[in-house]
């Protein structure tokens, strides 16, 4: 029997919800060639959408190409550039036996190979080296524009998890010519996107960084309490389960309607249950779900000082003003630069976040976690 609600991979067909606005705006920045910056702490669905999105525009555009790039295991500038490279003549070419010979084509010095899986149904891949390793730069990113212009065709990039770019080198003088190339570009627009949103908030708004003001800049929330009371319950149902509103509402309040802990508990109550939830179902899935994370967020805590842990502590009290004499005192916080330290690591490390209106932990299941033992 499957189950009906999916976490740990990109959401697709029914399981994937809402995103109405959003598909609609990054499918007309897509298709007018606006650049956009996607903005969202970990998990809340950015890949998703854009995959929803792309998947939209290859069916219903046949000029248009889009190229996917992951920077999640990607650590320096010549890996990226080489997989930048492959990934635009893998995307621009109609098939695969085209691929040696446009990279000859339209880069100076690449020595392409075909590489054949050796298990049957293997997927073929194009390697590619350059003459005496070297790559210039400037032509790897100004691919996409000379091949979209050559063969009439308008190419989007799309390059996820690009908050890894901050372990490469020179991430600053990176972004430098990537903006310098990208910003003349007519038949070629960049959708970036990552998750440390600390990180990418400042690569993205500040005005000394290569990439301020480069697109159309979306911090993508959260999707809204209304569409989950109506997936999952529906989604209980198809099993002959049953799920009150009221419950439903607190599963998804539970974990702060957080989309990856929403679908991951309602999976845990949905086999809990036998028939109907009820409050305890509800508990007792909470629980193991802690349990589950328990290691990960021992470690985590591990990383931290005792005055950050004290931080978070007169946060989860309810403390309001972390500066007075009185909470530094009882909280043992030190002086006021201690704080603003404190804050600054807490936020580099993701556990909180103060960019928002008010100060929030950035995952609701450590915050429970949290709570429950410190
Ligand atoms: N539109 C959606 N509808 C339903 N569930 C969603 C949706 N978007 C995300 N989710 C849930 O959140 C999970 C994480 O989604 P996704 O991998 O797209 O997020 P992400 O922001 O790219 O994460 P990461 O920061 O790890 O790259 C999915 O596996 C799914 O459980
Ligand atoms: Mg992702």
């Amino acid at each position: 029997m499957s189950i009906p609600f999916q976490f740990g991979h990109l959401a697709e067909g029914q399981n994937f919800i809402n995103r109405q606005d959003e598909i609609k705006r990054l499918t007309t920045n897509f298709e007018s060639g606006v650049n956009t910056l996607i903005i969202s702490p970990r998990r809340w669905g950015k890949s998703s959408l854009v995959s929803k999105v792309v998947a939209g525009l290859m069916t219903s555009k046949p000029n248009l190409r889009v190229v996917s790039i992951d920077l999640f295991s990607v650590r320096s500038e010549q890996q990226f550039l080489s997989l930048f490279a492959r990934e635009v003549i893998k995307a621009t070419s109609s098939k695969w036996e085209e691929w040696a010979e446009n990279a000859r084509k339209f880069i100076g010095n690449a020595v392409p190979k075909i590489a054949f899986g050796n298990q049957p149904g293997a997927e073929v891949e194009l390697e590619l080296s350059w003459v005496d390793k070297k790559i210039n730069p400037l032509e790897v990113y100004d691919l996409p524009e000379v091949i979209a212009k050559k063969k009439k065709l308008k190419v989007v990039i799309c390059i996820d998890e690009f908050q890894n770019l901050a372990h490469f080198s020179d991430p600053v003088g990176i972004q430098k010519q990537m903006r310098s190339v990208w910003q003349k570009h007519q038949h070629t627009s960049y959708c970036l996107y990552g998750s440390k949103k600390h990180f990418l908030t400042h690569v993205f708004t500040h005005q000394s960084m290569p990439f301020y003001r480069f697109g159309d800049l979306l911090y993508l929330p959260k999707i809204e309490l209304s569409h989950w009371l109506k997936f999952i319950p529906a989604q209980f149902k198809k099993y002959e389960k049953k799920i009150s509103p009221e419950l439903t509402e607190e599963l998804c309040q539970a974990v702060s309607l957080h989309p990856f802990y929403v679908q991951q508990l309602a999976q845990r109550v949905w086999i809990l249950t036998e028939n109907e939830t009820t409050r305890i179902i509800l508990d007792q899935a909470i629980d193991a779900l802690l349990n589950d994370n328990a290691f990960g967020f021992q470690r985590d805590v591990e990383n931290l000082t005792g005055t950050q842990l004290n931080f978070m502590r007169a946060f989860k009290d309810g403390v309001k003003s972390f500066t007075s004499l009185e909470t530094m005192i009882k909280y043992e916080l030190g002086t006021q630069g201690n704080i603003k330290r404190i804050k600054a690591a807490l936020e580099q490390k993701d556990i909180m976040d103060f960019l928002g209106k008010k100060p929030e932990f950035i995952d609701p299941l450590f915050e429970i976690w949290f709570s429950r033992n410190f």
